[in-house]
């Protein structure tokens, strides 16, 4: 197919992306890991600006998954202190452009003043309406599925839902992706080609690409391969299309 035919084909609404390789890619360069989240921070800008070009709406980047915990304690701080300088940078320039700023995951055991800032970034860009850009923050598929279990659970036991109003729709309302489509492509930077406990139910029928490229090195030609991939799948969710 001639990329003007697949330039009329819908591009993803919903790019879900784990920016994996920023480690590699200082300890390549002979620096510490942190210098490859600095870097990756600079991607993730890029990639913003470019997915909004391409007619993206909904982005949600997996920044710090519930078991990056795990990592030492100076390179959890290192991230937390990315956050914070990228909220207080970027701020006045996402809400001037049109990016409606989210957080998804647990944020309580976040810094005090990360959860602060957060929340008034979100609530300072909540109108925004050109792409809504979704941070996943101490994020866990599994925990999200377990959560919106609990909650159910819950209106049962109060008497306020019934077991046969648990629904995919009603099961989907209780994750806290409740406010987004789900995925139509998940993007996954760094070589590996697994999902690790990212948007679990969200992805199951999200196309799936895999590039070899650290983030870092992610840029606008990525985002573009990104679009024009998707638009050569055949999606079918399940059903027989053509012969
Ligand atoms: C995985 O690379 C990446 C992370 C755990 C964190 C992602 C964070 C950023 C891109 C920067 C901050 C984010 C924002 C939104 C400002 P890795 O460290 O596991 O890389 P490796 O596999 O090479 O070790």
């Amino acid at each position: 197919m001639s990329s003007l035919e697949s330039d009329n084909r819908p591009g993803p609404r919903h790019v879900a992306v784990i920016m994996d390789g920023n480690g590699r890619w200082a300890q390549a360069r002979g620096h510490p890991r942190t210098v490859g989240h600095r870097q990756g921070a600079e991607a993730v800008k890029g990639v913003v600006r470019t997915a909004g070009e391409f007619g993206v709406s909904y982005l949600t980047l997996f920044a710090f998954s519930a078991e990056n915990w795990k990592r030492s304690a100076r390179e959890v701080q290192d991230l937390m202190g990315l956050l914070r300088t990228f909220v207080q940078r970027e701020l006045d320039d996402l809400r001037d452009n049109g990016v409606c700023l989210r957080v998804i995951g647990d944020r309580t055991p976040l810094p005090e003043d990360l959860q602060d800032m957060l929340a008034r970034a979100e609530a300072q860009t909540r109108a925004n309406r050109r792409i809504a850009v979704t941070l996943a923050l101490n994020y866990g598929g599994r925990q999200d599925i377990v959560n919106a279990a609990q909650q159910m659970a819950q209106g049962v036991a109060d008497g306020e839902l019934g077991v046969d109003e648990i629904s995919l729709q009603a099961f989907g309302d209780a994750l806290s992706t409740s406010s987004l489509p789900d995925p139509d492509l998940l993007v996954r930077t760094g070589g590996e080609q697994r999902i690790s406990n990212f948007l679990l139910w969200q992805c199951a029928y999200a196309e799936m690409f895999f590039i070899d490229k650290l983030w870092p090195d992610i840029g606008p030609d990525d985002v573009h391969a990104m679009v024009e991939t998707y638009q050569h799948r055949r999606r079918r969710f399940g059903a027989i299309i053509g012969s």
